[in-house]
């Protein structure tokens, strides 16, 4: 039976990893966007927009799905940097004005508050933009490069994150309906989530069998993962969680604790990561750190 402990074990590991990337991540982003004298406001608001202290539980997943199949995680960091540029874009959108109107995000004021909505918008369109570039740059060879092109253009356009943020703000208002609700988190959140362990998997050359499995791994616990979002929504402080808190009350979002209540959006969630980790019985104990991680959702804090 796992216990606190593990999951503190996973934590701890996510977290150290986490500094190592981000180092590496900087280096991506300065790379590609150099500094300019005199500043260039739109590479400030892309560096602020991607450098600010998130979890980078996507990039982790890709890696650690990589490393089930013998890559070495240091290999694979630069396909992970493009997963987070496209989640940072997609923050940095969501949290816009016309969409979620959001102030604070990661602690900090949000993108459009320090830059003005133009340049976070164009920020916004430079982290997509820059995710294709890191995929086309890093990918290890022209086979792979074109697998995880498709697989991250899919997850992210109108039929996965993109689509899935549309359904979300056309929803808003309307009373909320359970499979209303999955549909959205499905397409908004799960969709990168599962790329993210599907593409982590592509560059390790995992087998079609395999990449089925992870990616359904990161579906379930993607899934789980926007539950315990909108959870924290409700139970958490803006101060713990780094952004402001009960506005899907207030913006009439679809939430599951808006369709069926707290305590069954919790039973629903650890469905969830039971079906991630089920997923994962074919590779038994090398699994293990990837199971944990699933655990954690159902924990985390922020
Ligand atoms: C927030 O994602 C958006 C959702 C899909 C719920 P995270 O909670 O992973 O945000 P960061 O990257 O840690 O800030
Ligand atoms: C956003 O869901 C999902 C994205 C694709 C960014 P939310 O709107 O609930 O995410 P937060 O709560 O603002 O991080
Ligand atoms: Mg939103
Ligand atoms: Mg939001
Ligand atoms: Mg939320």
């Amino acid at each position: 039976m796992p216990t606190a402990t593990d999951s503190q074990a996973i934590l701890t590991q996510l977290q150290q990893w986490a500094l190592a990337f981000d180092v590496r991540l900087a280096e991506l982003l300065a790379q590609a966007c150099p500094a300019a004298t005199p500043p260039d406001r739109l590479v400030e608001a892309i560096r602020y927009a991607a450098l600010s202290p998130g979890k980078r539980l996507r990039p982790f997943l890709a890696c650690k799905c990589a490393s089930l199949f013998g890559m070495t995680e240091d290999d694979t960091l630069d396909i992970a940097a493009a997963i987070e540029c496209v989640h940072a874009f997609s923050l940095v959108h969501d949290d816009l004005p016309a969409m979620d109107d959001d102030d604070l995000r990661r602690g900090r004021p949000t993108t459009h508050v320090v830059y003005g909505e133009a340049l976070a918008i164009l920020a916004g369109d430079a982290l997509l933009s820059l995710a294709f570039e890191l995929v086309a740059l890093h990918a290890p060879d022209a086979q792979r490069t074109s697998a995880i092109t498709l697989e991250l253009a899919r997850a992210v356009g109108a039929g996965g994150m993109i689509g899935g943020q549309a359904d979300d703000i056309q929803a808003e208002g309307s009373p909320a309906g359970r499979e209303v609700v999955e549909r959205i988190h499905r397409r908004k959140t799960a969709r990168l989530l599962g790329a993210a362990c599907k593409i982590g998997a592509i560059q390790a050359n995992a087998n079609d069998e395999a990449l089925l499995a992870v990616e359904r791994y990161g579906t379930e616990l993607g899934l789980a993962f926007q539950i315990t979002d909108d959870l924290l929504d409700l139970t958490a402080s803006a101060e713990h969680l780094g952004k402001d808190v009960g506005k899907d009350q207030s913006a009439g979002k679809q939430t599951f604790p808006a369709c069926v209540g707290v305590d069954e959006s919790r039973r629903i969630a650890a469905n969830h990561v039971q079906r991630a980790v089920d997923a994962l019985a074919p590779f038994g104990e090398a699994a293990a750190d990837l199971k944990e991680l699933a655990r954690l959702v159902l924990e985390r804090t922020r």
